[in-house]
């Protein structure tokens, strides 16, 4: 499926992101949260068929060691075309640092396993909301 990459926020429709956040599923978000975690990223990829909005990946970075890829989504009707695998490539190419972390959606461990990344012993985070969701949702034990 030829697909369209583009690394512009200028004219996103954000209802239209916060759209495929829910139907992905990734969770249900709002258009200016979501905006403004675009516009503080180090860089969002976009797909595109034709002009239709179809998945998006963003990347936090301090452009010199270290970056995170959060929210990779994809149209469940775009799903496992390879345009999740797009997107990433796309981050990391852009990316100039030696480590990109992220943490996957539970499920999801072997498609970021595929792109090459691994679990590591040390991993930590600090929730500042109730711990109880994260469990209920698989992450922790
Ligand atoms: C996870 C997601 C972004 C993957 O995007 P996608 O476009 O469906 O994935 P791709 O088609 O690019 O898959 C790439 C490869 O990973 C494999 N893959 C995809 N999903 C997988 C899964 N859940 N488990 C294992 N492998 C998977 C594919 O078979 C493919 O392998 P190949 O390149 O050897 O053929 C997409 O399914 C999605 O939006 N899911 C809902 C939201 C979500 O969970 N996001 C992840 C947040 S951490």
């Amino acid at each position: 499926m030829p697909i369209s990459l583009s690394f512009k926020i200028n004219g996103i429709d954000w209802s239209e992101v916060a759209e495929i956040f829910r139907q992905a599923p990734l969770g249900n978000r709002e258009p200016d949260k979501l905006r403004r975690a675009c516009e503080n990223s180090y860089l969002v990829c976009f797909a595109f068929d034709k002009k239709m909005l179809v998945g998006m990946g963003r990347a936090l970075s301090d452009g010199e060691y270290q970056a995170a890829i959060y929210d990779l989504v994809v149209l469940p009707a775009y799903q496992s075309k390879g345009i999740g695998r797009q997107i990433m490539e796309a981050i990391q190419r852009r990316l100039p640092v030696k480590t990109i972390i992220l943490y996957a959606v539970p499920g999801k461990e072997l498609f970021y396993k595929n792109l090459g990344y691994f679990k590591m012993h040390t991993g930590m985070a600090r929730r500042n909301e109730a711990l109880e969701e994260f469990r209920l949702e698989g992450y922790i034990e």
